[in-house]
């Protein structure tokens, strides 16, 4: 592995090369799309959680105005349950029986000639239940219990010894309630059947992924399934699974041969493409009088949907975080008749991290200490479970460049001291050491006869700038203007991707674009290799480099040609080459593969007769290894950083504890943030590229997010001298 040092892409950053398609409406996302004869689905939800389906009367809806087909669980044929996938078990298979395992789950879809006709039919179909007692509470003794689901729970040193010898500790129970993804573009799937051809369009992360489970469950070779997402309206993980919906829709494109399209409406969403599940965590840590940390236990509890599975390891940030040599962390989950979690932005850390840097903040506090001291005088110089130096970590500067930027100095440690006028001022600050993620992927680069380049691959773009970070990437790596590099994805007809997840894909992607790039430059090396006239004659990869169009020996521009003579002379229309990207081993590299690491700092202000709780400025300082465009990575930030917001003090998904109804699921009702709520916020960028890749990007599709709500309670606290420990915060909980 060597570092390319041609890639110089950093700077104030290339507009999104998607931005005029997507301002004249001329990106087409799902359901977009129209075909000839596409009729339209709908359906219908379960009204309980947990129970039978004593009857279904379907004859109404058969009945009414263009209605086509109505499939339930007596009419439906027997389907596999989706494969594993990198993300674990698929969710299960939807219509396969009368058991009721949540509210909303799907029990009928109703297709007809338009949607308004679907919907109303879907209205007419009677549905009898028979309920037993739904699990709807983590705390319910009934529940199963899974003990550490992931084999990640971790234990080091002596955690006992430590707390006995710590002259300071402080514990809690936090809790996290459920949250909803919510992407702004509603999720839809369009199926045509052409033959035994199957075409989807959908709004996925991961096309590969859809097509894999298709084929799986319809029983059809891959190579017959193409699935297509070149612009999907937002995702934050409600995107990452192959959820149910879209296994009906295909299923009911099939039954009538005629091209199917359903749209899931906001309620919907609430039920049917999972969400973050809530947490309960206790916490305890202790220190020495010097102020180390000496002993960290950290035990979280999710919640989880029947037979299904999420990914939550809520404690492991506790285990990698610090420098502390007694450590223990337990995870489980607890079976409930929940719709199914799934990721969402920032999965387990989000949770996690906002038990962990609250108690930080506490112990410092417990101290008198500076919040930003004292996590300092911890800081985890190697990776605290392998031992192994970081591939990089610029936190240190993440704190320092960050509180320099805020203004922390200007911050007097006493509860309450900092007022502007009837406004309490607090000041709050949390770290985030996110974890590295990377899976395999692949792309394919060519050079045509006119000098322009096509660079593909399987992936996705949910709004994060994909296409406009790998044009730069490929514009670099091949010498060319970006406005003559296209790039293209959202197709699994092309190289295999991974899902735009994890905060992985502009690492598992980029590596793979600069494997292909590279690889296409040795093509036209290969071309040469024996032309006497050729300046590149016998040239090696490492003896070039390209600029302007050309390639060229490196410290000579004119002992070089351009890829457009090579080709002409050649006669060749194009020359393409493969490449594919790898995740980096810690044991072959001998060092801890890093993730992006970052500090936020909060200025809040409260109204102690009203409890009104206002966040005045954030400034995020971040260290994502090589920034490829500032411009969209600030973006990303600041997005995080709205959605951090909305976890800290407005997202609760209220689930009815009699009926396991969500209670909120409209937009009318769920809260998130809107402009009145976003500050000011300010971004920077710390740190060197990471040295465990070529590209050295570090994910920070989920950095932005993790941190915001400890340090907004750690600002209210500092404001208040109340420590909260259940989110959202809310205005009762701020009432003094
Ligand atoms: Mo992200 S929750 O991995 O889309």
């Amino acid at each position: 592995m060597t570092t390319s040092p041609t890639i110089a892409v950093i700077g104030a950053g290339l507009d999104r090369v998607d931005a005029p398609l997507k301002v004249t409406g001329k990106a087409q996302y799902p359901n977009d799309f129209g075909f000839p004869g596409m009729t339209h689905a709908a359906l219908v939800r379960s009204t309980i959680a947990a129970g039978r389906i004593r009857a279904i009367d379907t004859s109404a809806a058969l009945a009414a105005p263009g209605v086509l087909t109505v499939i339930t669980h007596l009419t439906a044929p027997r389907l596999e349950r989706g494969p594993m996938t990198l993300l674990g078990p698929s969710p299960p298979a939807p219509l396969q029986d009368d058991r009721i395992l949540h509210y909303g789950q799907h029990v009928a879809i109703v297709v007809a000639s338009t949607a308004e006709q679907a919907r109303h039919a879907a209205s007419l179909v009677r549905v009898g239940y028979e309920s037993t007692e739904a699990l709807l509470d983590v705390d319910d003794p009934r529940a199963e219990v899974l003990t550490d689901p992931w084999s990640l729970d971790s234990e080091r040193g002596d955690v006992a010894a430590g707390f006995a010898a710590a002259d300071v500790v402080v514990e809690g129970t936090y809790t996290t309630p459920d949250n909803t993804n919510n992407p702004l573009g509603l999720m839809a799937t369009i199926a045509v059947w052409n033959g035994d051809l199957l075409t989807v369009h959908d709004s996925t992360q991961w096309p590969h992924n859809v097509r894999t489970s298709l084929a799986a469950i319809f029983k059809i070779p891959e190579s017959g399934i193409r699935v297509l997402a070149p612009y999907v309206g937002g995702g934050f993980g409600a995107g990452l699974r192959m959820w149910p919906h879209v296994i009906l829709t295909v299923l009911a494109a099939r039954e009538i041969g005629r091209p199917v399209k359903l749209v899931l409406t906001r309620p919907e969403m609430f039920t049917s493409v999972g969400h973050r599940p809530n947490s309960v965590q206790h916490i305890k840590i202790g220190a020495n009088r010097a102020g180390d940390l000496i002993a960290i236990e950290h035990h979280g509890t999710s919640s989880v949907a029947m037979e299904d599975d999420d990914y939550e390891p809520v404690s492991l940030c506790s285990a990698v975080s610090y420098a502390c040599l007694n450590v223990r962390t337990r995870d489980r989950q607890v079976r409930l008749n929940i719709p199914c979690p799934g990721s969402m932005r920032g999965p387990a850390e989000g949770q996690g991290n906002f038990a962990l840097e609250s108690a930080i903040d506490e112990l410092a506090h417990a101290f008198g200490m500076d919040p930003l001291e004292f996590r300092l005088r911890n800081y985890a110089e190697v990776d605290p479970l392998s031992g192994l130096p970081w591939s990089s970590k610029a936190l240190r500067e993440c704190y320092l460049q960050g509180a320099e930027r805020f203004g922390w100095s200007y911050r007097t440690p006493e509860v309450g001291s900092m007022r502007d006028g009837r406004w309490l001022v607090g000041y709050g600050l949390a770290g985030v050491s996110y974890p590295a993620y990377q899976v395999p992927c692949q792309a394919r680069a060519s050079v045509h006869r006119d000098g322009s380049a096509f660079v593909r691959s399987a992936a996705t773009d949910i709004g994060t700038g994909t296409y406009t970070v790998m044009t730069q990437l490929a514009a670099e790596l091949l010498g060319l203007d970006t406005s003559r590099v296209r790039f293209d994805l959202g197709d699994s007809d092309m190289p295999y991707s991974p899902q735009a997840g994890g905060s992985g894909l502009t690492g598992a992607l980029g590596n793979a674009v600069h494997a292909a790039c590279r690889r296409l430059v040795r093509e036209f090396l290969d071309v040469v290799r024996d032309e006497v006239d050729s300046p590149l004659r016998e040239a090696k990869l490492d003896d070039v480099t390209v600029s302007e169009g050309r390639i060229h020996r490196i410290g000579a521009p004119e002992q070089g040609e351009s890829y457009t003579d090579i080709l002409a002379r050649h006669g060749l229309e194009e020359l393409s080459a493969d490449g594919r990207s790898t995740p980096p081993q810690p044991e072959e590299l001998g060092m801890a593969v890093a993730g992006a690491f970052g500090a936020k700092f909060v200025e809040v202000r409260i109204d102690p007769d009203l409890g009104l709780l206002r966040v005045t400025r954030v400034v995020s300082a971040i260290d994502g290894g090589r920034i490829l465009n500032e411009k969209t990575a600030t973006s990303q930030i600041i997005g995080g950083t709205v959605g951090g917001i909305g976890q800290a003090m407005f997202e609760d998904t209220a689930t009815d504890q009699e009926t396991g109804r969500i209670a909120n699921a409209t937009f009318g009702d769920y809260l998130v943030p809107v402009n009145a709520d976003i500050p000011d916020m300010d971004v920077i960028f710390v740190g060197e590229p990471d040295r465990a890749t070529p590209i050295g990007t570090k994910g920070i599709g989920e950095v932005g997010l993790v941190g915001v709500a400890a340090a907004i309670a750690n600002a209210v606290y500092h404001a208040t001298g109340r420590r909260i420990r259940s989110l959202p915060i809310t205005i009762d909980q701020l009432l003094l």
